[in-house]
């Protein structure tokens, strides 16, 4: 598992790093749920990451983000990813699942957060300070 730590993981974009927080939060919380709580934390971690995706995307396209199609690609890839989780868990795999939230997707979201969503971020910043044109 892993906690958020603004040292480590904010970006500087406010509304990144709150998604970002919040995504670890319900992660974690997902991750140590009882076996009767986890299929509807897991709901609510695909929802909120559905969401994030949805939202970063809309970034990438107000700045016009040069590398949209392999960070959106990336976002596609883990909700595929996700939905097989949502498959794996209406099966009974509740370790299986538990073992991906709590080890495979922050594992994944620390070098996603490091890479993808950093370029992002420093994309919105010269944005936000360059004179439109
Ligand atoms: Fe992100
Ligand atoms: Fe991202």
């Amino acid at each position: 598992m892993l906690s958020w730590s603004p040292a480590i993981h904010a970006l500087g974009v406010a509304e990144m790093d709150a998604t970002h927080e919040e995504f670890l939060r319900l992660a974690n919380e997902t991750a140590r749920a009882a076996d009767d709580d986890l299929p509807h934390l897991f709901g609510m971690l695909l929802e909120h990451t559905q969401r994030h995706f949805e939202n970063e995307g809309r970034l990438m396209r107000a700045c016009r983000f040069p590398a949209s199609g392999e960070h959106e690609g990336e976002h596609r890839r883990v909700l595929g990813d996700l939905l097989h989780m949502r498959r794996a868990l209406d099966a009974g795999r509740l370790r299986f699942v538990r073992l991906y939230v709590a080890q495979g997707l922050p594992d994944w979201f620390a070098n996603h957060l490091a890479t993808m969503d950093a370029a992002l971020a420093a994309c919105l910043k010269r944005a936000a300070v360059s004179p439109p044109g």
